[in-house]
């Protein structure tokens, strides 16, 4: 992939993520190498209440926020004297967390006399693909799923992006965690669903497969996750093949993504599909979908694992890019907890 700015100036960058459950800190080098990536998780935190408690969330990056940026500069090997800027993510997600990590940055770039750069979360997510290690020529078709969005991107450039579709309702990560709940599984509930699939039959029940006749480029997830929560009142004996329930709905949900993933690229005539977000970390949909992608002449790139679910090496990238082209903040710049139409990037805020 070419770069787009080669630059002299910015090497060492500290991304910075607090949007939702997840303190991380990381420093990439050049904007492509991780010389460190800390992610401190509170899913135990929230697991009790079956969902994230934005109060809680806000009070355990507080405590967190340091040691874990402590923990990115030393695993990289440099000291905070060594950084050259430092991205942020402002949007969208939990206002309260999302303060705490901005809060931080401005400080901790003010002291240090370092330019600061803020970051919309989901470019965040179509950029960790440029930290692999055969990254995507541009123009690429981006399929974004996490636990918050569905979206569609055709991606020309690092910092353009051409908005195709998203969900008109749930998010596909809300559908797997609302699932979840549903099948009495906890709380997050997409890597339990992943899991339990593994043992159950995905034919056995067939769940609806929203907007898949439909040529546009919009999803639809709240109707399988009442069709779930149907099915699961009216079978007396729906708790004994949960995990055949966990799989059909599974298999639904990845039908979906994968015929519109394909049929996005095949509309822009790009052999090049990026398969981003927490969602993407799912073993079904990655294989699915790397399979169709062959069939269809289509290269698939998808984040290692790691990188799909929310993390601050990808907000670091994003910070390079934006650094290198002079887009620096000034320390009144704000969070945002929702990006305007619907997580169309480009206007960021
Ligand atoms: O990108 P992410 O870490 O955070 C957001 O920006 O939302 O995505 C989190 C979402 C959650 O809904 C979680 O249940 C889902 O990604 N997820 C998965 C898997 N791992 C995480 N969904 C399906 N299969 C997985 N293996
Ligand atoms: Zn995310």
């Amino acid at each position: 992939m070419t770069k787009v700015h080669d630059s002299k100036q910015y090497d060492l960058i500290l991304g910075i993520e607090t949007s939702c459950d997840e303190t991380a800190a990381a420093v990439t080098s050049g904007g492509y190498t991780i010389l460190s990536n800390v992610v401190w998780s509170q899913v135990a935190i929230h697991h009790p209440y079956g969902g994230v408690v934005p109060e809680l969330a806000a009070r355990k990056h507080m405590e967190k926020i340091v040691p874990v940026v402590e923990q990115a500069l030393t695993d990289a090997g440099v000291n905070s004297n060594g950084i050259d800027g430092v991205a942020v993510t402002c949007g969208p997600g939990l206002v309260g967390a999302l303060l705490v990590g901005l809060s931080f940055a401005k400080a901790f770039a003010y002291a240090r006399g370092l330019p600061l750069t803020g970051v919309n979360h989901l470019h965040g997510h179509i950029a960790a693909i440029y930290l692999q290690p055969d990254p995507p020529p541009f123009p690429f078709v981006a399929l974004l799923v996490s636990g918050g969005h569905t979206n569609l991107y055709y991606v020309t450039g690092a910092m353009d992006f051409e908005h195709m579709g998203q969900t008109r309702d749930d998010a596909a990560g809300e559908a797997f965690d609302k699932v979840a709940k549903i099948l009495g599984l906890g709380y997050p509930g997409g890597q339990v669903i992943d899991q339990l699939s593994q043992e159950g039959d995905p034919e056995r029940i067939r769940f609806p497969r929203a907007f898949l006749d439909k040529t546009g480029f919009d999803f639809s997830f709240s109707g399988i996750k009442t069709a779930v929560a149907r099915y699961v009142e009216n079978e007396d004996n729906a708790t004994r093949h949960i995990a055949d329930v966990a799989a059909a709905f599974q298999e639904a949900v990845v039908d979906v993504l994968v015929h519109k993933g394909i049929a996005a690229a095949k509309a822009k005539t790009c052999r090049h599909l990026a398969l981003v977000g927490g969602v993407a970390s799912n073993s079904r949909l990655r294989a699915l979908m790397t399979e169709a992608a062959q069939e269809a002449g289509i290269y698939v790139h998808i984040p290692g694992p790691e990188l799909c679910t929310d993390n601050a090496a990808m907000i670091a990238t994003v910070g390079y890019y934006q650094l290198s082209e002079g887009k620096t903040a000034a320390l009144d710049i704000d969070v945002y907890s929702k990006t305007s139409h619907s997580g169309r990037l480009g206007v960021v805020r």
